[in-house]
């Protein structure tokens, strides 16, 4: 178990840390939020250097990054090594970290100890779990340890399977009732914030309005408190599928495929590597060398 603590990029004088307090003074003044997804290094230096407010390190990792079909296969040791990461390239922005499948359903004590391992270890602020009123004890406690932790509701990737898919939730009179009592309790077990994800914007805005704390949206509609995006997604970063909720600000596969076939390209004419990009040698050393191995050139 490492108990370095990632080193931190330098910050820029005027810009504060985003906080959990933050969080609540920008909803109360009705400020949207903004948070966006890393995993690695140079994301975070480039998200947070763009002003967001948090950075989420999700589990979406598994799919966006490891390239596994669900994010079930995720591990904590996954988790903490994308956290770690992230925390060395950010400075202001709020760190989420996303707890993995099974690392906090098993039992509360596990949910506490592993919860602690984001903070402790990887340099998070923060964590963020999927579920409601089943997970309002984990959350009561987590909480109670001194460490915030954003709940999940709607589609939770986590629950693929019993959900029979990746399917919109909430859209019957009884699932929004349920989901406006899961937000209740997570907001009542000491929740600093919820994301709704995929569920009728009406109903999203609905669930912002009666909770003190701040919702965050992704594909909820723009009723929500504030919005999170998977920066794979919104940097056209990711082949298989792009939800329909996603907005893409750029192609950026298109951007490498570019530049992996000009390289491919350059190497097989020879233009690359260029004299630039050369190590030279003084001919006096030259020839040198060739006098030492006795060779006459
Ligand atoms: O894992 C993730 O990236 C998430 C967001 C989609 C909210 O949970």
């Amino acid at each position: 178990m490492s108990t370095e603590a990632p080193a931190k990029a330098a910050p820029a004088a005027e810009r504060k840390k985003f906080t959990t307090r933050s969080f609540r003074l920008k909803k109360n003044k009705g400020e949207p939020i903004t948070m966006l997804t890393a995993y690695d290094y140079p994301t975070a230096v480039a998200v947070d250097q763009a002003g967001v407010d948090s950075i989420l390190v999700g589990d979406s990792l598994g799919m966006v990054v490891l390239g596994y079909q669900n994010t079930l296969p995720v591990t904590m040791e996954d988790m903490l090594h994308h956290c770690k990461a992230v925390a060395r390239g950010a400075s202001y922005a709020l760190l989420i970290g996303d707890m993995p499948f099974m690392s906090y359903q098993v039992s509360v004590e596990q949910a506490v100890a592993n919860a602690g391992r984001f903070l402790q270890e990887a340099g998070m602020d923060a964590v963020k779990l999927e579920g409601g009123v089943e997970r309002a004890e984990a959350v009561r406690q987590i909480v109670a340890a001194g460490i915030p932790v954003m709940g999940h509701l709607g589609l939770t990737p986590q629950s693929v399977h019993q959900l029979g898919g990746w399917r919109s939730q909430g859209r019957t009179a009884s699932a929004a009732k349920r989901l406006l009592d899961d937000a209740l309790a997570l907001e009542a077990a000491g929740a600093f914030s919820v994301v709704l994800e995929s569920v009728p914007d009406r109903l999203a805005e609905y669930i912002s309005q009666r909770l003190s704390i701040p919702t965050i949206g992704i594909g909820a509609g723009v009723g929500c408190d504030g919005q999170v995006l998977v920066t794979h997604d919104l940097l056209g970063l990711f082949d298989r599928f792009t939800p329909s909720f996603v907005k893409q600000y750029a192609q950026i596969h298109e951007v490498m495929n570019a530049a992996f076939t000009g390289y491919i390209e350059d190497v097989e004419d020879k233009r690359f590597p260029a004299e630039e990009h050369t190590v030279s040698m003084k001919d006096e050393q030259w020839d040198a060398f060739l006098k030492e191995v006795g060779d006459a050139g």
